[in-house]
């Protein structure tokens, strides 16, 4: 399974943020934005990744992130030259993709909770897993449409008066079929070439499985300075609760077997001393008493 991080657009409705930095670069909480999904696809096992941005953007998000190696991972880069839908990362990035499947993450989008996505990436195998998360304010997303056995019966993209309220989250599974249907796709009357399009193909073909984000589990974008300031409160909440960070690439890295504790040592000494070093060190020092132990 490849994955694509999302990270271009206008990100409009944020300046004068985003007149300085992207977008997904701004910081939630303690970290930046892009941080959050990388961690989810490291998390979920995914050790290909590319992230497209726009021209302008791009260096910054390389400077940042570097090829991956220090994660054992790679990324790669791929510029999207105007905003021109979600659907057309796959045109972009269909050699990446090769004959691969494919797992599509927007920059700015924030999961938190459970192994519900690690459970979809191992166990996906054709067709499209995507999600649906109830919110209070569906209209602002693709909305999807069950019917009494819980199966999709519609999405629809930002629709007025929405069907229900399951939102579908920035995260998709797809097989390899999504290539050849990104390349078939139309723009919409917006002018973009829509995700829910993609969709609704898979929906189409009967190949479309949605599954219901339960309770417990949180999902934030945050596009708009209120979600975004949302979105840094609850991670604050979450990490001084618990003492445990969100989105921490280094120790998602670790956890998922992509590095050694020796590499894990190795990657904190490069680190300014600070309280994100602080907080892996902590790890170590843990994994290193209960080491000890057995
Ligand atoms: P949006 O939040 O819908 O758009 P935006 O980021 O351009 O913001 P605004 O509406 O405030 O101008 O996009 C959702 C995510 O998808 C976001 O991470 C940006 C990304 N995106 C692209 O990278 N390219 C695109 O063509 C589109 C439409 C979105």
């Amino acid at each position: 399974m490849k994955g694509i991080i999302l990270a271009g657009g206008a990100g409009s409705r944020l300046y004068p943020l985003t007149q300085v930095a992207s977008k997904q670069l701004q910081p939630v909480y303690d970290k930046p934005m892009v941080y959050y999904p990388l961690s989810t696809l490291i998390e979920g096992g995914v050790r290909e990744i590319c992230l497209i941005s726009t021209p302008h953007d791009l260096p910054r998000f390389r400077s940042l992130l570097g090829d991956g190696k220090r994660w054992g991972i790679s990324i790669e880069y791929f510029e999207q030259a105007r905003p021109e839908g979600i659907a057309q990362a796959f045109r972009i990035a269909a050699g990446f993709i090769g004959a691969d499947s494919v797992t599509l993450i927007l920059g700015d989008n924030i999961f938190y909770g459970g192994d519900t996505f690690q459970r979809a990436f191992t166990g996906f195998s054709t067709g499209s897993t995507i999600f649906g998360y109830q919110v209070t304010d569906p209209e602002r997303y693709g909305v999807v449409e069950f019917d009494a056995a819980g199966k999709a019966i519609s999405i629809e993209e930002k629709p007025e008066r929405p069907r229900s309220n399951y939102a579908v989250p920035g995260l998709y599974l797809y097989d390899n079929e999504v290539v050849a249907i990104a390349a078939a796709l139309k723009p919409s009357a917006r002018g973009e070439l829509e995700i829910t399009d993609v969709n609704l193909e898979y929906l189409r073909r009967g190949q479309l499985h949605v599954h219901r984000l339960g309770r417990g589990f949180a999902w934030l974008d945050a596009g708009t300075s209120s979600s975004l300031h949302d979105a840094s409160a609850y991670v604050q909440t979450i990490e001084k609760r618990q003492g445990v960070k969100v989105g921490c690439p280094e120790e998602a890295a670790y956890r998922r077997g992509f590095l050694s504790l020796a590499q894990l040592e190795a990657l904190v000494t490069t680190l300014p001393k600070c309280e994100y070093r602080d907080y892996l060190a902590g790890v170590i020092q843990e994994d290193r008493r209960l080491e000890g132990m057995r």
